[in-house]
């Protein structure tokens, strides 16, 4: 299969990370004889720096001809206490999302037995949890309008929005989810406080009634986010607004061991595009010390979900999972033991997804 791949690296740790899953995916083309070309494109706060635009037409014009698009992380502390900034690296990521149509963000959260230690929380609660949230990804609070300040300053405004469609089409995304795993779907929101939730749960009620055999629960934001981390294995497919998936999908991080480790897929209407849910943690850039597995686990949903190469994808699961037993880690994930660096996590999968080969010739 011959293949054409964005690399949208960004800012601080995104290009180190990147560079970790596009070695996985050329070791993944070598053994299953495919050919990706990548066409890299500026975003975020070099972007900025380059163009004066966090999401250039050239970028957008990279992203549209590709097949899919693998970005890194966005973000510069520059911008972060400068409240009076007018061009933001993050909105050339929201526009991105919003300008191509990227609707649905599927964000899976397991935990790896290796690195049970390692999390704050019991390994009696977390063992074995595996769900997934859909988080609603070009609507409600980050892009309502109107937004912003009122004329003498003293107040700010943001609008929160959704209309059926917005919640339609990734309702149903969801519940196919769940026919194809066990089925049990549930929306998370705040219809007790917020006008926008209570038509979430009609509409998706509505579209309940099409997949009989997935069960369907309710719960409240704040209990969700309290039940995460309680007994996280209650959860199978979780469906949520914008705001809500960000705050969650954060918190349930923790449940893996790390930020670090949490890929994500975008789905849009025409163009797809994989990211680790991470930022773009400026105290580390440069210093190959961030944690590829997040970029490289996204590259394994790139090439599941974009191309559906699903026995490239698992072997990509497979070497991590060996690398993690191996013991191999950045300082993030190895509490006992020799902490690697990001290129040496990066190389050590890439070389176990050539060596699997080898055992499977
Ligand atoms: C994420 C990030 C972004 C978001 C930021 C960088 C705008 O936190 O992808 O989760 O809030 O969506
Ligand atoms: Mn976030």
């Amino acid at each position: 299969m011959k293949k054409n791949i964005a690399i949208l690296s960004g800012d601080g740790i995104g290009p180190e990370v990147t560079q970790q899953a596009v070695k996985c995916l050329d070791a993944a083309a070598e053994v299953f004889g495919h050919e990706f070309t990548y066409h890299e494109g500026l975003v975020g706060a070099v972007a900025i720096d380059a163009t004066g635009n966090p999401f250039p037409e050239a970028t957008e014009k990279i992203c549209r001809e590709s097949d899919a698009i693998l970005f890194g992380a966005i973000g510069h502390p520059k911008y972060d206490n400068d409240p009076a900034a007018k061009v933001r690296p993050e909105q050339g990521l929201l526009s991105m999302r919003k300008k191509l149509g990227l609707f649905a963000n599927v964000r899976p959260v397991t935990s790896y037995d290796k690195l049970l230690p390692i999390s704050p929380l019991k390994e009696s609660i977390i063992k074995g949890t595996d769900f997934v949230v859909f988080r609603e990804l070009t609507g409600g609070i980050y892009f309502g309008e109107p937004r912003g300040r009122s004329e003498n300053g003293e107040t700010a405004f943001d609008t929160c929005v959704y209309s059926k469609h917005e919640i339609t089409r990734i309702a149903h995304l969801a519940f196919k989810a769940a026919q194809n795993r066990q089925k049990r779907l549930t929306l998370v929101d705040k219809a007790n406080v917020l006008a926008t939730s209570r038509l979430w749960r009609e509409t998706v009620k509505e579209i309940a009634q099409d997949y009989p055999e997935v069960s369907l629960d309710f719960m409240f934001v704040d209990n969700a986010a309290m039940k995460i981390i309680q007994n996280p294995k209650h959860f199978d497919v979780v469906l949520t607004e914008n705001m809500f998936g960000d705050i969650i999908t954060d918190e349930a991080s923790v449940i893996a061991g790390s930020l670090g480790l949490l890929p994500s897929a975008s789905l849009g209407t025409e163009q797809h595009l994989f990211e680790p849910i991470h930022g773009s943690y400026p105290e580390v850039a440069g210093q190959n010390k961030a944690n590829p597995l997040g970029a490289i686990l996204s590259a394994a949903m790139l090439l599941e979900y974009a191309f559906e190469l699903h026995e490239e994808a698992a072997l990509i699961r497979a070497a991590v999972q060996q690398s993690l037993d191996e013991g191999y880690g950045t300082e993030d994930i190895i509490k006992e033991g020799k902490i690697q660096t990001t290129t040496a996590v990066g190389d050590r999968i890439a070389a176990i997804i050539k060596e699997k080969k080898a055992i499977n010739a």
